[in-house]
């Protein structure tokens, strides 16, 4: 059985969020004797490009529109990433320094569309397809409905919502980049009087997944205007929730780490980079530390964060540490915040692999006010590296995270998005870290649980099998 994984993100090529590290992983716990999983993305213009060396296995002229480009599909040439990856390369449209932009119409129709072109000329063809978010949504659409693809149509197909909240939208003006198809079907691809790509997705993917299964029922009553749509096509809808790779995400082995340990030297290791982030940041190492990494979006609760913080830094003798870029106000109003808390709060505004993961292996406690959170990979990363959760309860974090006043508990929950709830959750973190006896016990049980891809991998085999039969 082939798998193509079609997305915009693939760890460590490219990586805006948790998208990446999905696609970068799943490929390779899905492989097997029997199952070769393989991955297809945009060539961007990025580090990961110009460090590595490249081969064109496939090249072509795109028209699309009338407007005619070339495009080349390469493989990597110098390097094994676990898995085989393919990259679209259409230097005028998808060869940028960014991943998403305001206007990624054009870019993402022009690689989907070179995708189905390329999948065209194989003599194999994969036996599924795995679409990825909305970026890769029109291509269920284009298999059933383009003339062009027409012998592609027997091949199944499977979306992956990781997020419902971005859905791709273009005015109907945009149609006629699409190749040929039935106007009648152009239904099919409406929502509400525009180009709706996850629309088009979910209605015409052979399977629809979201990245946990308390996230399926959540999108059936708020799905950002798809909820209908979703409850409509519920048989054909799944919840799988989400794994991490533990080759890349594992304590005892992260280079990225200042110390390295397990469950056994804990205490010591994580000490390590709790005192190299203290030093780096200016913060105090006898204080509880609490940590942000994320996106600064609404969906996250990062709009609260600088309320937050002040209120908490202001009422407790705590340290906090945030790693994260986003809304404009918002990081403007963090950064304000170090001056005015010097030595107990600190941030960094970017993106910065290594030092997330010194922040999951040396941060007492992180923080996930999220308002919306399909799976979220940071808690599992964090419970994997023994750094307490505190997450609002919803989504992926449901599924994943109980409070320690439950039989069984490790996390710390709060119900709901409020400056109260979050601050008052963070309280109940400084109480346990009081108690280190509890807290160290439950940090052994944080990592002690298995969230690697395994089990699900093999939900994803069972979900193309049954459409294979
Ligand atoms: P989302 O995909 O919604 O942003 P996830 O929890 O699924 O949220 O995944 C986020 C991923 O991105 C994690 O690997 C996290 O460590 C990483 N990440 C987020 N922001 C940053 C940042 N500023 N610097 C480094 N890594 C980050
Ligand atoms: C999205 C979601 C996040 C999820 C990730 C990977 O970015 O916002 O919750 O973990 O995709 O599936």
């Amino acid at each position: 059985m082939e798998i193509l994984h079609i997305s915009a993100e693939c760890y460590p090529i490219a990586k805006v969020g948790g998208l990446a590290d999905v696609v970068g992983a799943l490929p390779k716990y899905q492989s097997n004797s029997t199952i070769s999983s393989q991955v297809i993305m945009p060539l961007y213009n990025n580090k990961f490009t110009k460090e590595n060396t490249f081969e064109t296995v496939y090249e072509t002229k795109l028209t699309i529109g009338g407007k005619v480009s070339i495009y080349r599909i390469l493989t990597l040439k110098n390097k094994d990433i676990g898995f085989n990856i393919f990259f679209v390369d259409i230097p005028e449209l998808l060869f940028n320094d960014f991943v998403y932009s305001n206007d990624d119409t054009d870019r993402f129709l022009a690689f989907q569309i070179a995708v189905l072109d390329w999948i065209m000329t194989l003599n194999e063809k994969p036996t599924i397809v795995h679409c990825h978010d909305h970026h890769t949504g029109l291509i269920p659409f284009m298999m059933t409905q383009c003339k062009k693809f027409k012998i592609l149509r027997s091949i199944p197909t499977v979306l992956t919502i990781h997020n419902a909240q971005y859905q791709g939208w273009f005015s109907h003006n945009k149609v006629s980049l699409i190749p040929e198809f039935n106007i009648e079907s152009v239904g099919v691809i409406d929502w509400d009087g525009s180009v709706n790509p996850l629309a088009a997705a979910i209605k015409c993917a052979w399977k629809v997944t979201t990245v946990s299964p308390s996230y399926m029922e959540e999108l059936k009553l708020n799905a950002n205007g798809l909820e209908h749509l979703l409850s409509h096509e519920s048989a054909k809808c799944v919840g799988v929730l989400n794994g991490i790779d533990a080759e890349v995400w594992n304590p005892e082995t992260d280079n990225y780490l200042v110390g390295n340990y397990s469950v056994s030297n804990v205490q010591s290791g994580r000490k390590m980079n709790k005192k190299w982030l203290c030093k780096e940041f200016n913060l105090d190492f006898e204080k509880p530390l609490f940590a942000f990494i994320g996106r600064l979006v609404g969906e996250k609760g990062a709009d609260l964060l600088p309320e937050v913080f002040k209120y908490a830094l202001e009422k407790e003798k705590i340290s906090i540490l945030l790693l994260g870029s986003g809304h404009d106000e918002v990081e403007e109003q963090l950064n304000d915040l170090i001056d005015a808390f010097s030595g107990s709060y600190n941030a960094f505004i970017g993106y910065d692999e290594r030092l997330s993961h010194i922040i999951y292996g040396g941060a007492d406690f992180l923080l996930m006010p999220s308002r919306v959170e399909p799976c979220g990979l940071n808690q599992m990363y964090a419970l994997k590296y023994g750094s307490v959760p505190i997450v609002r309860s919803i989504g992926g974090l449901k599924d994943t995270i109980i409070d320690i006043n439950e039989e069984e508990g490790f996390g710390i929950c709060h119900d709901e998005v409020t400056v109260h709830e979050i601050t008052n959750a963070m309280e109940r973190g400084v109480a346990l870290y009081q108690d280190q006896s509890k807290f160290r016990k439950i940090r052994k049980k944080m990592m002690g649980i298995d969230h690697s891809w395994n089990a699900s991998a093999l939900e994803y085999i069972d979900i193309y099998k049954s459409l294979k039969n």
